[in-house]
């Protein structure tokens, strides 16, 4: 048996949905959320966490409970002699591995005293990544970053975070899905998908977007490049080049956090880039809250009513599936949101009033 503890917290509404939690690479911070000795709180996979940067520099993630009295490092916690973590119940110490390497009262240290760590990587000193697996194995893949995230080229980054109550397959669903740009974003025109292939953790998508402009319609191009579950990189091109990495982690296996991550193109002067690129920010994120109420309310359907012109939906989702390390619950064809709380104050309503609220077709 392991000496680190299970710190999973089972969640109240287990079956939201058919799937758990995925593995890959998920964004769990911006690097400059995390100044060195900065310990803080996090809240990802199910898990209590603890995210801290060292005083060498170095960011990490570990399961956030002392396995001496289950003291919470995020609160309270601090960086010591560098490179160790202290909880701020009783004063031990702990490295990046999660191994216990003091105990401020004893001579001697608790071997069997570990506490679970997570795979870190920094991309391009903007974002903070940890793997997380279920079954806690090491890196079945690495992320590929693409020049973008690191040139000279493009704008600062521009950012916005976003809290979702819906797995975060069902918002990468929306990844190959066209048709409905036209009737939740009302955009007159849709993108027409040349293809979508998968291969290994990764699956591609080249669409053509025409863009109306004061001055015409413009082609442009959106394409889609996953690597895993939680890092998707999307080129926009045509009116202005925009890079975006669009990282979703599950908070739990219900709900999700999406933190999207902007780089514009420079275009002559800093000014205009910047005004063109929060322009582009702003489209997307108003995008982003008009697909929020589907999300959030749809039902999971493992068998869908296909047209023969949809996108590749199931293909999307037979791609997905292999971030699953436990086995999908096949026992239901419709899986529903929670209902909402029935919660209202009485009211009484008199024959006199009820008169007037009758709908009326002609005065
Ligand atoms: S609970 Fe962490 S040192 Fe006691
Ligand atoms: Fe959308």
């Amino acid at each position: 048996m392991s000496d680190i503890l299970d710190q999973v917290v089972p969640h109240e509404d287990d079956n939201r949905y058919p799937f758990r939690m995925p593995y890959g690479w998920f964004q769990v911070a911006w690097s400059s959320e995390l100044e060195p000795g900065a310990v803080v709180p996090r809240f990802y996979f199910g898990r209590h966490l603890v995210l801290w940067r060292d005083d060498d520099g170095e960011a990490h993630l570990n399961d956030a409970f002392c396995p001496h009295l289950g003291g919470h490092f995020g609160y309270g916690g601090k960086v010591v002699q560098r490179c160790q973590l202290q909880c701020p119940f009783h004063g031990w110490e702990f490295d990046a591995e999660g191994t216990n390497t003091r105990i401020p009262y004893s001579e001697r240290t608790n071997t069997k005293a570990r506490v679970r760590s997570y795979p870190v990587r920094e991309i391009g000193d903007h974002m903070i990544v940890a793997w997380y697996h279920p079954h806690d194995e090491p890196p079945l893949f690495e992320l590929d970053i693409p020049d973008e995230a690191t040139s000279d080229e493009y704008s600062e980054w521009s950012t916005v975070h976003f809290a979702v109550d819906a797995a975060s397959q069902e918002l990468a669903e929306n990844s190959v899905d066209g048709p409905h740009f036209r009737y939740v974003h009302n955009t007159e025109v849709v993108p027409e998908i040349e293809s979508y292939e998968t291969d290994g953790h990764v699956a591609r998508m080249r669409s053509i977007q025409k863009f109306p402009t004061p001055r015409g319609v413009v082609d442009g191009r959106i394409d889609v490049d996953n690597q895993g579950p939680g890092f998707g990189i999307t080129r926009f091109s045509g009116i202005v080049d925009t890079f975006l990495i669009g990282a979703a982690v599950p908070v739990d296996q219900n709900r999700c956090e999406v933190r999207f991550n902007f780089r514009t193109k420079k275009l002559g002067d800093a000014a205009t880039t910047s005004t063109v690129g929060e322009a582009f920010v702003r489209e997307v994120a108003k995008q982003f809250e008009e697909d929020r109420p589907i999300w959030e309310n749809k039902a999971h359907l493992r068998r869908p009513a296909l047209a023969d012109t949809d996108p590749p939906f199931m293909k999307f989702r037979k791609w997905y599936s292999q971030f699953y390390a436990d086995a999908v619950d096949g026992e239901h064809d419709v899986w529903a949101p929670v209902p909402p709380d029935v919660e209202f104050q009485p009211e009484f309503i008199p024959a006199e009033a009820t008169a007037s609220r009758k709908y009326r077709t002609t005065e």
